[in-house]
């Protein structure tokens, strides 16, 4: 029996869930940790000083308890202010999620792409690099909405989204026809794919990072020669929270849906409160 490698997945709420399952998908032996900053939820409306503090103290602390192998920042908005900071105080692999935009550009027939993200993600010298590298042959029509976001945590807690809840949001893709490739570029919004496919139909291609980040840890893997773990070393996952909440146990059906089993608070109030 090998010790099963141990993966950290880190977000300001839910939205990394998305791509912990798709780390899951392809190495569903390996023993994960899913830690939430709920307390400091959301991040899309947050500075970028703000964040880069908070994203390396959140992580120092998850990483004392967890001792991961590698970590993942399953979170667009604090992956294109904080990496580099985060990566120069880790010695572990730091895995960010940053926009798709250069896939979505490569694969628009109409060249005409739609972003959907947080209003910091939007906001990004990194996102508007991204585009002006990758994307420069298309017309980019980008959405910052933290709407969408709270949404995806409400449908988590077991709440149905409705159609006119969406359509005021993606209003501007519904109105240009020529859109045919839209950028989920915020880890919260491929759990609402659904709802977002029922809003905008005539969408091609739908991108979000899960598959990458999943091959990005594939990558570590190998190359940290660390064992991936056998079933019967298979540890349950466990999901920590940075604030006790009453709305954490409704979440409890989606987190042991994804083989989630313990939870556990490590209060870190932001700014002390
Ligand atoms: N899930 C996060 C992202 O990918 C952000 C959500 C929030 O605003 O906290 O950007």
């Amino acid at each position: 029996m090998t010790a099963a490698a141990r993966i950290l997945v880190f977000d300001s709420g839910v939205g990394g869930l998305s791509i912990l399952q798709e780390i899951r998908r392809q190495y569903p032996h390996c023993c994960f940790f899913y830690a939430s900053d709920n307390a400091a939820f959301p991040y899309g409306t947050k500075t970028e000083e703000e964040l880069i503090e908070r994203v390396d103290i959140v992580l120092h602390t998850l990483q004392q308890t967890t001792q991961a192998d590698i970590i993942v920042v399953a979170c667009n908005t604090a992956s294109t202010v904080a990496l580099p900071r985060i990566r120069e105080r880790f010695s572990q692999p730091v895995i960010g999620v940053v926009p798709a935009i250069k896939p979505a550009a490569a694969l628009s027939q109409s060249k005409v792409i739609g972003v959907l993200a947080t209003p910091g993600t939007v906001k990004r010298k990194y996102t508007q690099q991204l585009i002006a590298q990758f994307a420069e042959d298309c017309e980019v029509i980008s959405i910052g909405t933290s709407e969408l976001v709270h949404l995806a945590e409400q449908k988590l807690r077991g709440e149905t989204i409705t159609q006119q809840q969406l359509e005021p949001i993606v209003q501007r893709l519904i109105h240009n026809s020529a859109i045919d490739t839209v950028v989920l570029a915020c880890t919260h919004f491929p759990l609402l794919k659904k709802e977002l496919q029922t809003a905008l139909p005539n969408i091609k291609h739908w991108i979000d990072s899960g598959e990458a980040i999943a091959r990005r840890v594939g990558y570590w893997l190998d190359t940290l020669n660390i064992d991936l773990g056998d079933h019967a070393s298979n540890t349950d996952s466990t999901a920590y929270f940075t604030a006790q909440s009453p709305n954490i146990t409704e979440l409890q059906t989606a987190l042991i849906r994804l083989d989630i089993t313990n939870t556990q608070f490590i209060n870190m109030g932001m700014n002390n409160d």
